[in-house]
């Protein structure tokens, strides 16, 4: 944990894990140029689309209610696509969409499909197995009889042959199963999303507010944050973009440390910094036996994937967007979609 930083610069609280940190150049973030990411977001919209750029796509999105999809949803709209949202309030319960008959009404006259549904814990008829594996896969083959060709998936990072939690396996199988698929996919694999509304952010933030600050062991677990705004780019570039067929990890620009992480949280809300209090792993295991009754968040499971870390390089990221994701500021914390440069 590094001590040394005072009250200003977030960027002074951090101690990198392992790889130097990028800087997403230039890049000026202020809520009230939100009409100006919208422009900026027309650009790699009409990159590459030809005929179908121009007149937009017909574009289903799950999860569409979700932080994500509401984020994507009105990129999408400012963008001149048009938008056949899915959520269970639109009547599509996953646990229902089982079959790729189930599906293939909703898909007459969609361009694109986008998923973006999840749970990140399980809870009553909500299960892994059916809303991340069987109903997605039952989708994918369903666009597949479509010929809708063009088809993302939000994963998760860490849904790769490192795999080892039901959250993570669950969502590698319907990668899996959608890169088997002769289509123009992207399986697009987030590392923890920061930004308004973000449900996990939010339950970090509130943890931050504590007077003694709890993490696991030493709080030395690697976190690499990617800000909605560049999961919200690389959605709508991979839905345009002619080199498709990639798995990629969307990831921010530098690694963090847990402890780091919690300390810039509080720096966001202008709270000093505290003083931590060192959970062994047994004992957090337990807690969250108990937690996981008031927060679905709250899964041993979870712990053990925060435990294990997680990070990824972010050139591939980098290359694909044109530009470096974001650098983690404090005013981010608590913004949508912002300017985020090219594209
Ligand atoms: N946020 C992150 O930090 C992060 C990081 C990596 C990966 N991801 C992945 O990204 C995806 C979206 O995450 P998010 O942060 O946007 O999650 P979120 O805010 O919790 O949204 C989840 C979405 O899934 C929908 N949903 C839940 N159960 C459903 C069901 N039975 N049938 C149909 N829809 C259902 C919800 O719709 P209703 O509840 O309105 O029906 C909501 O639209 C998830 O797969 C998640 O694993 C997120």
């Amino acid at each position: 944990m590094n001590n040394r930083a005072g009250g200003g610069d977030i960027h002074a609280l951090r101690r990198p894990v392992g790889q130097p940190a990028l800087r997403a150049g230039g890049c000026q973030v202020r809520l009230a140029e939100r009409a100006a990411f919208h422009r900026q977001a027309r650009g790699p919209i009409r990159e590459g689309l030809g005929t179908a750029g121009e007149r937009g796509l017909n574009v289903l999105l799950t999860g569409a209610s979700g932080f994500i999809g509401r984020n994507v949803a009105s990129a999408l709209a400012a963008a001149g696509h048009r938008l056949k949202p899915a959520s269970r309030r639109h009547g599509i319960d996953y646990c229902r969409m089982q079959a790729e008959a189930d599906w293939l009404p909703h898909l007459a006259g969609v361009d694109a499909v986008i998923n973006s549904v999840g749970i990140i814990g399980e809870s009553g008829s909500q299960r892994f197995e059916l809303l991340h594996r069987t109903a997605p896969s039952a989708l994918f083959r369903a666009c597949s009889q479509a010929g809708i060709r063009r088809v993302l998936q939000i994963s998760a990072l860490g849904a790769d042959a490192s795999a080892f939690s039901a959250y993570h396996l669950s969502k590698r199988a319907a990668d899996d199963c959608l890169r088997s698929l002769d289509l123009d996919w992207f399986v697009l694999r987030p590392s923890l999303i920061y930004g308004r509304g973000g449900k996990s952010a939010d339950l970090f933030m509130r943890l931050a507010t504590l007077p003694l600050i709890p993490v696991i062991g030493d709080g030395q677990q690697a976190l690499q944050p990617v800000h909605i705004s560049d999961v919200v780019a690389t959605v709508l570039q991979s839905l345009t973009t002619s080199t498709t067929r990639q798995t990629l990890d969307v990831v921010g620009n530098e690694a963090i440390t847990f402890a780091d992480w919690l300390q810039s949280m509080r720096q966001a809300q202008g709270l000093p910094r505290a003083a931590m209090f060192h959970i062994p792993l047994p004992l957090a295991l337990a807690l969250a036996r108990l937690g996981r009754h008031f927060s679905p968040l709250l899964q041993p499971e979870n712990l053990r994937m925060l435990q294990a870390g997680c990070r990824a390089d972010v050139q591939p990221l980098t290359r694909f967007l044109g530009r470096m994701p974001l650098t983690v500021e404090t005013r981010l914390f608590f913004s949508d979609l912002v300017p985020t440069g090219r594209p």
